[in-house]
């Protein structure tokens, strides 16, 4: 199979990009021809610091090196590199309609968000994702809950296209896994954690020091009551701190409440906090490496690049055939 999954280089990588996402890729990476990319073309949307997107865009490419994705067995580039996205964004915008992308949640969150810079490319994100996607002839695309919704605008608009124009594209499948799908906000455990939220409280970083982890997390929300119990509707708080328990230390999360079974929130945060520290190490080691030596990271994302712009660039072709344009 084929997989494809990028992540937006705004913000910081925290653990909620890892556990719904990057942590997947990990696994799908031995047994399938895996593409993952980082969505630099995204980020723009929203304002940014353009002298700090480089560095963002590089942090990302270590998170995902440190996550455990191996060069040798998988394509990671950045998306402006291989111009087809663009282009191929252009061409499936035609197949688009405008009601849909407007229904977006995304698109009416970020609108609320930023309401000075609802730009249009706010509203055409979801086209360039499903170009992302349809230009590698995906099968399966790994990502958390809230990318449903547009992996099911890149169906529709893969499946428009295919009914016009013939039988171009593949229609691919998200994986969204069952559990650490949605990892909430540590401050808010009734939203989800996020890149872009203000309070650098409210998510921890796949680089933050082993001092800014055990802070957020002692400082992180619970719930009223004593018992470490797993009850997201009455116990938001600590049945989010559960769940990032189990995804990290491979425990179910019934034995974990056996585990902790008769001790108070504080024992368990600190526990929880020494557990991040250890699993978390390896992305403080791998960014300390790199900044030593940035030339491999920068050839790792050339040969990344050349080898997604061979299957872009054939596929492309066929696409511009399908819709009459010269080639
Ligand atoms: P982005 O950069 O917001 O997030 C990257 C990945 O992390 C997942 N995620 C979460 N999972 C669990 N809990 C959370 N709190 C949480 N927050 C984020 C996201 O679902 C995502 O999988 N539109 C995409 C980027 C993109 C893309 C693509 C993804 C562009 N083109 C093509 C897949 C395929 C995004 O904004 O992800």
């Amino acid at each position: 199979m084929r997989v494809f999954s990028g992540i937006q280089p705004s913000g910081k990588i925290h653990i909620g990009n890892y556990l719904g996402s990057l942590m997947q890729w990990v696994s799908f990476q031995e047994k399938n021809e895996c593409i993952f990319s980082v969505v630099d073309l995204h980020s723009l949307t929203v304002p940014y610091n353009p002298s700090l997107l480089e560095e963002k865009i590089f942090e990302k490419v270590i998170a995902y090196l440190a996550a455990g994705i191996n060069p040798k067995k998988s394509i990671i580039f950045i998306q402006s590199q291989v111009k087809e996205h663009a282009e191929l964004n252009w061409l499936l915008s035609v197949v688009t309609p405008v009601s849909e992308l407007k229904r977006m949640t995304q698109y009416k969150e970020k609108a609320k968000k930023y309401p000075k810079n609802i730009n249009a490319g706010l509203l055409n994100y979801p086209i360039l994702m499903a170009a992302d996607i349809l230009l590698y002839d995906t099968d399966v695309v790994p990502v958390g809950e809230d990318q449903a919704q547009h992996l099911e605008m890149t169906r529709l608009i893969a499946r428009n296209f295919n009914k016009r124009f013939g039988n171009v594209f593949k229609i691919p499948k998200a994986f969204i896994p069952k559990t650490g799908e949605k990892i909430m906000s540590l401050t808010e455990p009734t939203k989800k954690m996020s890149k872009s939220d203000k309070n650098p409280k409210s998510y921890i970083t796949l680089f933050d020091s082993p001092e800014e982890i055990k802070k957020k997390i002692m400082s992180a929300q619970t719930d009223s009551g004593l018992k470490i119990e797993y009850n997201p509707k009455l116990k938001p708080g600590i049945s989010n701190l559960l769940t990032i328990y189990s995804l990290f230390s491979e425990t179910p999360i019934n034995r974990l409440e056996k585990k902790f079974e008769g001790k108070n929130y504080k024992f368990f945060k600190e526990n929880l906090a020494d557990l991040l520290i250890e699993k978390l190490a390896i992305f403080r080691e791998e960014k300390k490496k790199f900044k030593k030596d940035g030339g491999s990271l920068k050839r790792i994302l050339d040969e990344g690049r050349k080898k997604a712009q061979v299957i872009a660039f054939k596929k492309m072709k066929k696409i511009k055939k399908s819709m009459g344009l010269t080639i």
